[in-house]
């Protein structure tokens, strides 16, 4: 059961929510603007619920902002997205500080252009001089759930053959040290707006299990009733991790 916590009047958050923040492009398209305006409203979105959160005591918030597929979109598309990206970092690296906000990426960010590369860079060492109790966002930029398990798996077979790791020593909390979200522990709620019902490759080996919550609201429409909402629903579900109560 969930703790309450006597200076908010309200059951504890979950520790870690997970976001797919998904609809920006119909948003647009319903209003006759070109998709980049809603990733555009989906940053702000972003920005409001990553402040809700932090508020409300959520530890952990991992966004889905680009996934590896999503390259396949137009190139200005892509570009509007990767723009969005540098405009919020810019703006973090002058105000994670004073927020308390850390920052963190998982993904690949190899194909990343330089320039957004060396400002993730630049949020890493900032975050590292916060403290590891202040609120922490993790944004998903090149993502895959297949492609950072194969990832995690190629750096543990690399420790075998250099003789760092013995293939016999490959357990759950061990694999897990060479993911993305090393450290972080795995998502009690994963959100998804905009009405599908589907994982799309997010955080596949963290998701085992995490109470999903979908509404058909669009990611740049959620705002902090839709968090709470998805709150109160995970607080009323019976998880039993597999076992019986
Ligand atoms: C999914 O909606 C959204 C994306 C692929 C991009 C999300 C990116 C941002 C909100 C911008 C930058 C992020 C941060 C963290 C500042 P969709 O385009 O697939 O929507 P659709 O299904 O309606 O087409």
């Amino acid at each position: 059961m969930a703790e309450y916590n006597h200076e908010t009047g309200r059951l504890a958050p979950p520790r870690h929510i997970a976001i797919i923040m998904d609809g920006n492009g119909r948003w647009a398209t319903k209003r006759g603007l070109p998709r980049t305006a809603g990733h555009k409203a989906g940053a702000e979105t972003f920005r409001k619920i990553a402040t809700y959160c932090k508020d409300i005591g959520v530890k952990y918030l991992t966004v889905y902002a680009f996934s590896t597929e999503n390259w396949k979109r137009s190139e200005t598309e892509v570009a509007a997205i990767m723009a969005l990206l540098k405009k919020y970092l810019l703006e973090a690296v002058d105000t994670m500080e004073r927020d308390h906000i850390r920052l963190h990426f998982f993904g690949d960010m190899t194909p990343i252009a330089p320039e957004l590369r060396a400002l993730a860079r630049e949020t890493d060492e900032i975050t590292e001089h916060l403290s590891a109790d202040d609120f922490q966002a993790n944004v998903c930029l090149n993502y895959g759930g297949r492609d950072e398990i194969l990832r995690a798996a190629r750096r543990f077979a690399a420790d075998c053959v250099a003789g760092v790791k013995k293939p016999e020593e490959l357990e759950e909390a061990v694999f897990s040290g060479y993911l993305d979200s090393r450290g972080i522990p795995d998502p009690e709620l994963i959100i998804r707006p905009s009405g599908e019902q589907r994982l799309s490759n997010f955080l596949l080996w963290q998701c085992a299990y995490a109470e999903f919550y979908y509404t058909d609201t669009l990611w740049p429409d959620f705002d902090e009733k839709e968090i709470d909402r998805a709150i109160a629903a995970y607080h009323a579900r019976d998880r039993r991790f597999g076992g019986v109560k």
